[in-house]
């Protein structure tokens, strides 16, 4: 089969399965066009809960597919390949996090979805990138414990008024951003804007003129008047910004800003999951049932 006849067959069969395709922003170029709907963490999820389809096919890494399933019980839901994980992900498990409330009891424990379900159901509230400050802020608590991301954690922790205690887990990808290719981005092009994910370090988010999620980036190119942006993320959101924003620039500051698990899926693998019916992500109902209570305290709160 050529491209466009796998296009075409993963059409048929996504009607006939009567499946809804999601893709995360960092997905590859034809994932994101083939998909039903486009977005970040926190908008995947809400779309996952609010589906009225049988099937959800999850384009993107392990812990998105889980929360969907813990989110949509009663659907299938498929990723595509199962092998695409989140490293920040894997830096924290539920032992550990029970060691590090043993050390704060009392201290509430948000953690980042970008995390396991047995650790979700150890937490009391989770967040994404887009709602992170907001949902520190809803708490009655005056110490929290930041999970996994000490990135996301240092730079809720400026933004709110509250005892932060950080696990040190990070994204290996906004990690490896440096200071001086923002500075000679900034150079190179004086007239642009820098928006970064707060995955970035705090010495990278220091130079930002602005910090959001994934989607907040298109919203920001979309409204802001400025013609040149330099983005602080991985490069999978380059293509819609291009395509929706074609009078203006956006520019990549590190040719290392890329994500080798949300590379993994491709239209072939796509195609597999929706002929094959696999692979299921599944949940066990105890874990679950934690997990789900930290994953809808966390959706009724606004974003940031
Ligand atoms: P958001 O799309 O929620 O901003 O998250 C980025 C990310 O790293 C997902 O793995
Ligand atoms: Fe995980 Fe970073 Fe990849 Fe997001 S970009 S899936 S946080 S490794």
């Amino acid at each position: 089969m050529n491209q466009e006849e796998i296009k075409a067959e993963i059409r048929r069969l996504a009607r006939e399965r009567n499946a809804l395709i999601l893709a995360h922003n960092y997905q590859r170029d034809e994932i994101q066009d083939i998909a039903d709907i486009t977005g970040d963490s926190l908008g995947l999820s809400m779309e996952a809960a609010r589906t009225d389809r049988d099937v959800i096919v999850f384009c993107g890494v392990h812990f998105m597919a889980e929360s969907a399933a813990i989110l949509a019980p009663d659907k299938i839901v498929l990723l595509p390949r199962p092998d695409a994980g989140c490293p920040m992900a894997d830096m924290v498990t539920a032992e550990g996090l029970r060691a590090m409330k043993a050390r704060h009891p009392g201290a509430v424990v948000v953690t980042y979805v970008n995390s396991s379900a047995a650790v979700k159901a150890e937490s009391d509230i989770c967040c994404t990138s887009s709602n992170a400050v907001n949902v520190v802020r809803s708490l009655d608590a005056e110490e929290v414990l930041l999970v996994p991301d000490r990135n996301l954690g240092h730079y809720i922790a400026r933004h709110v008024d509250k005892v932060c205690h950080l696990w040190e887990g990070y994204c290996p990808t906004h990690e490896r951003l440096k200071v001086e290719e923002i500075q000679q981005a900034l150079t190179e092009h004086p007239d642009a804007l820098f928006m970064a994910h707060p995955e970035c370090p705090p010495e990278i988010l220091e130079l930002a003129h602005h910090i959001c999620s994934t989607s907040g980036m298109y919203e920001f190119a979309r409204s802001n008047p400025a013609r040149k942006f330099i983005v602080g993320t991985e490069m999978g959101i380059l293509y819609r910004l291009r395509k929706e924003n074609p009078d203006k620039e956006f520019i990549l500051p590190s040719a290392t800003l890329i994500c080798p698990n949300m590379k993994l899926t491709s239209l072939e693998s796509l195609l597999r999951a929706l002929q094959t019916m696999s692979p299921e992500i599944t949940v066990p109902a105890d874990v679950a049932e934690g997990a789900k209570r930290a994953l809808d305290r966390m959706l009724a709160v606004p974003r940031d």
